[in-house]
Order: structure tokens, then C-alpha cells, then sequence
């Protein structure tokens, strides 16, 4: 029986759910079908696998640098079939442009691209009052992903397919946010200024627990210290009960293009949102 690994990463769960549709539409061509979230384990090495699935959000137009990692380690690809699946908010950008060409310069096989809509839980748009996306994947979007599912299976030796289009290039705006929250200026400049309100935190331990990098860590009084491989998730001050948790997206230098993007997604009729109050860790709708 021919087996296929699905590795993806996944904090809020969408891309989990879309992940399982699509390993239960291979398990229908009797593949056997391993996933694995790189948030809760590190994923187990190629050897055996006749394809590769690779699934991630979108943050901030590209994948987050935790799934480029991933990607970049991994060895020459000598042709193994590969398939690519984004989630994704608002707009994708080039999360998955980025992946699909990094695996080609492996030496992957193209065997598919799906993308879906997933909840939107990006703070700084809870904070404004908008979750972009609630409900997503619907169940129309799981069933989707389960047929991409056997039809990448069913494309396997085959020599036919040429691959999907790439997605256009994201505006302007966007590649200039896209800019602003790279991978230098998260480690080198933003990690370092995350601030923690002492007066405030009850030391939980909670954003210790949910940094899917451990990039936190107890400091000598109790309160969080922030390191260096910080992916600007913001999963951290999303979930203090406290508020205690001040991140650099609350700059003002952040503040337009949050404005923009709120404005122009709430404005755009293929993307559905609902009004919500975030407070204290949680975020109810309106
Ligand atoms: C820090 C952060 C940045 C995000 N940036 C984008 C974005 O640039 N474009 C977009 O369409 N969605 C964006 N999203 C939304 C996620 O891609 C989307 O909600 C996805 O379904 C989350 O996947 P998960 O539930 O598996 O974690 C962002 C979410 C977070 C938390
Ligand atoms: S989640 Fe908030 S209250 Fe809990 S340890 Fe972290 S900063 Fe402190
Ligand atoms: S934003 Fe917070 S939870 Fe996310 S990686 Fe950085 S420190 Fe960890």
C-alpha cells in the first residue's frame, strides 16, 4: 500500500481540519496517510513515503518562518511528489507561491495546490472588532479538500500533470507589510520588545505553554521572558486573561495597514466576517 505524509502547522486548527479531509480522501484509494503538526511534534524524516502533503496558514502573506524551516531542511526531493494546501484569512499573498517554488528547487513533483478560507483570529483585527473568515473551512470547503485528496493520490505516476497556477502577486501594501514582519527584524528587533506588564501577570505559565516555538520562558519573578525566534504569531497576547502581554503589532507604525486591511476585507464581498469583542484571552461575537 503506497503511504503519504501530511506535515503541517497549525495553531488555531483550521489548518488541522483541512489536513485530516485531505488524508481521509487518500485513505478512500487505499493510501496509507500519516499527518503530522509541527506544532505538537517534530515531523518523522521522508524515508518510506511515497508523497509528501504540506499544509500551513498564511501569516502576513507568506508562510510563517516555522513551515519555511521545515521546507528548507528538508533533503533533495529526487522527484517525490509533493502537494501544497494554504489557509488563509483574507488574502494569500504568496504563502503558497513561496513553498511550491522552494519544493521545485528540491526537486519535488508537483501532485497539487488547494487553499481554503480559515477563521481569522490575527489580534489585531479581534482587537478592532473583526473576525474575518468565522466558520471556515466549511463543510463544503472539507469536502473539497477531501476530493483534492484522492485526486493528488490518483496522480501519482502519472506524468501528465503539470501543476497548478501560481497565485497573482499580493499588492503593493501588502509586500510592504510582508517587508515589515520578516524574519531579521522579528528576531533581531520585535522579539526584543514584547513587553510584560508585571502588575498584571499572575504568572499562569499559559503563554509559556502556547508559543508554539518556546520562545518563552519563566523569568526570575515569575513573569515571561521573550526569546529570539519569535514568528509574530501573537498567540502569546491573544490568550493572556490578564492583558499583560504588550507586542510591536501594537505600534503605531502597524496601525494603517491594519486600518487598510480591516477596510478593505470587510469591504470585499468574498470574504465573510462577523463583529466580535475580544477581551481578556477570549473573543465573543457581537
Ligand atoms: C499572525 C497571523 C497573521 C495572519 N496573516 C494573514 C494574512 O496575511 N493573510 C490571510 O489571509 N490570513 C492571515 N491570517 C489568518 C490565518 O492564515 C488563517 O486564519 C488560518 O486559517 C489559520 O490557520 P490555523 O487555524 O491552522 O492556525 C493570519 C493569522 C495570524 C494568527
Ligand atoms: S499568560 Fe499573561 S498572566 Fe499568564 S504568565 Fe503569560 S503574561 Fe502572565
Ligand atoms: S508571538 Fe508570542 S506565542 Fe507567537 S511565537 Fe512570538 S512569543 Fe511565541
Amino acid at each position: 500500500m503506497p503511504k503519504g505524509l501530511i506535515v503541517y502547522f497549525s495553531q488555531g486548527g483550521t489548518t488541522a481540519r483541512v489536513a485530516e479531509a485531505i488524508a481521509a480522501g487518500m485513505r478512500a484509494t487505499e493510501w496509507q496517510s500519516t499527518s503530522c503538526n509541527m506544532n505538537d511534534k517534530q515531523p518523522p524524516g521522508l524515508d518510506g513515503y511515497d508523497l509528501l502533503g504540506i499544509g500551513t496558514p498564511t501569516y502576513y502573506y507568506h508562510a510563517p518562518f516555522k513551515v519555511m524551516d521545515y521546507v528548507n531542511s528538508l533533503p533533495p526531493l529526487k522527484g517525490l511528489p509533493t502537494f501544497v494546501f494554504v489557509l488563509h484569512g483574507t488574502y494569500i499573498g504568496d504563502t503558497g507561491n513561496d513553498i511550491r517554488r522552494l519544493l521545485s528547487r528540491k526537486g519535488a513533483r508537483a501532485a497539487g495546490y488547494f487553499h481554503s478560507y480559515g477563521a481569522d483570529f490575527y489580534l489585531p483585527y479581534l482587537k478592532e472588532g473583526y473576525l474575518f473568515s468565522p466558520d471556515h473551512p466549511t463543510a463544503e470547503e472539507l469536502t473539497k479538500a477531501e476530493r483534492f485528496g484522492r485526486e493528488a493520490a490518483g496522480r501519482i505516476g502519472r506524468q501528465d500533470y503539470t501543476g497548478a497556477k501560481r497565485d497573482p502577486p499580493p499588492a503593493a501594501i501588502y509586500r510592504l507589510e510582508r517587508f515589515l514582519t520578516n524574519r531579521q527584524l522579528a528576531n533581531h528587533i520585535y522579539s526584543r520588545l514584547f513587553r510584560v506588564d508585571d502588575k498584571k501577570c499572575t504568572s499562569c505559565g499559559l503563554c509559556i505553554e502556547q508559543c508554539p516555538t518556546g520562545n518563552i520562558v519563566e523569568g526570575k519573578k515569575g513573569s515571561p521572558t521573550f526569546g529570539r525566534k519569535c514568528l509574530l504569531c501573537l498567540n502569546c497576547e491573544m490568550l493572556c486573561p490578564e492583558e499583560a502581554i504588550i507586542s510591536p503589532a501594537s505600534w503605531p507604525l502597524f496601525r494603517p495597514f491594519m486600518i487598510y486591511n480591516v477596510r478593505h476585507a470587510s469591504r470585499d464581498p468574498s470574504i465573510e466576517h462577523v463583529r466580535v469583542k475580544h477581551s481578556q484571552g477570549r473573543t465573543q461575537r457581537l
